[in-house]
């Protein structure tokens, strides 16, 4: 998975416009705790925070119990309030006159996300949302005041509901809920397929398993789900999709080893590589560790993962041990290998550059990031990727291979990149890869065998995410 925009929460001390918020005296289990718990971490996203960030720092000011007691809701409302924040901001925006205070307004956001989504109402009913936004609003001494004007604003929505919704398609953050920039990028991108885009970011991306090739087959695999009375389809060569989400300690094996979370489209990586035993191997942009697990499990080979930032680097190391394997980890630049590389090392047979991006294509499963993004990091991530390619490009050895990867669906980060790859060393010559994979909204009943129909392959498909794959061989 991509790094995010940013790793750090926002201490509540340091928010600019949000003094430390007064003791909360809301029963830990109820919705009104959780609306409260999600407005915090919503507000921190709106300050820069990566939002599973933000939810760490909320859980960890909670008292005993409390994280524990309020987790599933809490989590549940923040991720549902970043797939719908354009439309809610809009409501608040177009409901109540005079701004309120920030943690009043994203209480309403969380609110009104909940209520302009039909699916989200059959958790939550409306009027028990209403009531418990209120309570939670009238909990806080120094949000009291506000009480009457959230019942009010929340009420009102109700009996304006369809009419207020309509009203907000005119608005394309509104009807989107993206960015204005970023739905402009995708349209421009992808004039056919944008919306469809779109829509599949807003919706929940499906639990898929990777099975680990060292310890048992798609078809083994099946059987054990199928005895397990979990229902599953093949969607990749290791790639299984569960028809509906599991923790994963519910999900026979994982603890072993015997499976990993991982998208359709991210084990692509590691397929197209190539790898054979004994081959020399860099992951150059490596942790959290998806793809160099899925490297080791496909052959006896000698792996460095190399990954820029330290405490992510640890979670390879984590995610290895879970299934038994090993590589040689190390903490540097992949744009400056001299710094981790020794000149008398032999060079490498094959090079995953799954290099830092947008994160376009993973925000069904990431929906902060359209919201922590800025326009101008787009320009920013190209030069940085290049400079990573270029760095890269001279360990190859010759015949060998290098995968250009990014988890993004935006051609200044796939397609032009790979084209001045090419243009740029005239020793690369480009190898079959799928492209540009782009996500799409699952809208028949799953048909067990689309998959094999596109030869799990390229195009749009609701079971991966949004990957560009460019392949180039050394002459
Ligand atoms: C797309 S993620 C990698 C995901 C990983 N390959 C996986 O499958 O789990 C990109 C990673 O590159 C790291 N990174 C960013 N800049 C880097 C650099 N200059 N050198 C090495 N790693 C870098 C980020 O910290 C992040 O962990």
């Amino acid at each position: 998975m991509t790094r995010k925009p940013s790793s750090r929460a926002v201490p509540p001390a340091a928010r600019p416009h949000e003094p430390r918020l007064s003791t909360l005296h809301l029963a830990p289990e109820s919705l009104g705790f959780a609306l409260d718990c999600a407005a915090q971490a919503v507000g921190a996203v709106r300050l820069g925070a990566a939002l599973p960030a933000a939810l760490s720092t909320v859980f960890a000011s909670l008292p005993e119990g409390s994280a524990a007691a309020s987790h599933g809701a809490v989590q549940d409302i923040a991720y549902r309030t970043m797939r719908r924040l354009g439309v809610a901001e809009w409501l608040v925006a177009r409901l109540v006159r005079k701004p309120p205070p920030p943690h009043v307004a994203h209480v309403l956001a969380c609110a009104f996300a909940l209520l302009v989504d039909d699916e989200a109402s059959a958790a939550y009913t409306p009027f028990t949302v209403v009531d418990q936004a209120v309570g939670a609003i009238g909990a806080r001494r120094e949000f009291a005041f506000a009480k009457g004007l959230t019942n009010a604003v929340l009420r009102n929505f109700l009996r304006e509901r369809s009419a207020l919704i309509s009203e907000s398609q005119r608005d394309d953050v509104a009807r989107w809920n993206y960015p204005r920039w970023w739905i402009e990028a995708v349209r421009n991108a992808w004039p056919d397929a944008w919306q469809d885009m779109l829509e599949a970011g807003n919706t929940q991306g499906p639990l898929t398993l990777r099975v680990n090739a060292r310890r048992s087959s798609v078809d083994a695999y099946l059987q054990t789900l199928h005895d397990h009375q979990i229902a599953a389809t093949q969607v990749g060569l290791q790639a299984i999709r569960l028809e509906a989400p599991l923790p994963v300690d519910r999900i026979p094996g994982f603890r072993d080893g015997v499976v990993s979370v991982q998208d359709a489209g991210a084990q692509r990586a590691a397929q197209l590589l190539g790898v054979a035993n004994g081959m020399r191997v860099l992951d150059a942009c490596a942790a959290p560790g998806g793809k160099t697990g899925h490297l080791l499990e496909l052959a006896d080979i000698d792996l460095v993962a190399l990954e820029s930032d330290r405490s992510r680097a640890q979670r390879i190391g984590e995610n290895l041990r879970r299934l038994s394997l090993a590589a040689d980890i190390r903490i540097g630049d992949a744009g400056n290998p001299s710094a981790w590389h020794d000149p008398s090392e032999p060079r490498f047979d094959r090079v995953l550059a799954d290099v830092p991006c947008s994160a376009s294509g993973i925000v069904r499963r990431h929906p902060d990031i359209r919201w922590l993004r800025r326009a101008a990091d787009i320009a920013s991530l190209v030069v940085e990727q290049r400079r990573i390619l270029a760095a890269l490009w001279p360990l190859v050895k010759t015949g060998g291979e290098l995968l250009y990867v990014t988890c993004s669906i935006l051609p200044d980060e796939g397609e032009l990149q790979a084209v001045w790859f090419g243009n740029n060393h005239q020793d690369a010559v480009r190898l079959d890869a799928p492209g540009q994979l782009l996500p799409a909204v699952a809208r028949a009943p799953a048909d067990p065998s689309a998959g094999s129909r596109a030869g799990w392959t390229t195009g749009s498909n609701p079971d991966h995410d949004g990957f560009f794959y460019a392949r180039f061989q050394k002459r």
